[in-house]
């Protein structure tokens, strides 16, 4: 019993560690992007989650059809999502929900590039992808 709570308390301490450290990756890359985005320009005045959720949100017609980051993350970024063409569940983009999320910067580039291409044509800026983690780390 003993061993038991203490495995439990272990496991725990744990995950709240691991979820914790991630957050904190999360919020470290969006800084980069912070310092990124005021060397492209200089007058950039920080990052804005409500610019990050309006980005999140709007729409552009990709070839005849509405397309928002939001399609496939869905409306709320702590939900599963699901690929408008594929049907494949999509995890959580928010790090609340998906502790995963915005750990490897490599991966955290290429999925930003190939979204962003087929999205808004072309990549995001820094300042865009930094107001998009800000705004997923509102996300409680
Ligand atoms: C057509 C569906 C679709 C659309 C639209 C879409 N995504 Fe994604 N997104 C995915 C899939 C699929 C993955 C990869 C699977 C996963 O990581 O769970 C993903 C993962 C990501 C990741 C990886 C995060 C990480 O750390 O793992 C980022 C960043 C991302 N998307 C940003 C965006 C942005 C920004 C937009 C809007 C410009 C966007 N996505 C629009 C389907 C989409």
């Amino acid at each position: 019993m003993k061993k038991t709570s203490f495995v439990i308390s272990l496991f725990l301490a744990f995950a709240s560690f691991s979820a914790h450290a991630d957050v904190v990756s999360a919020q470290k890359l969006a800084d980069k992007y912070a310092t990124f985005a005021k060397h492209a320009n200089p007058s950039s005045t920080g990052l804005s989650a409500s610019d990050g959720k309006a980005f999140y949100n709007r729409e552009i017609t990709v070839k005849g059809q509405q397309v928002a980051c939001a399609s496939c993350h869905t409306a709320n970024p702590a939900n599963a999502g699901k690929h408008i063409v594929t049907d494949k569940p999509i995890r959580p983009l928010a790090p609340s929900a998906n502790p995963k999320r915005f750990a490897d910067i490599d991966k955290v580039e290429k999925e930003f590039t190939d979204h962003c291409n087929d999205v808004i044509g072309r990549d995001c800026s820094a300042q865009e992808k930094g107001n998009f983690i800000t705004y997923l780390l509102s996300i409680k």
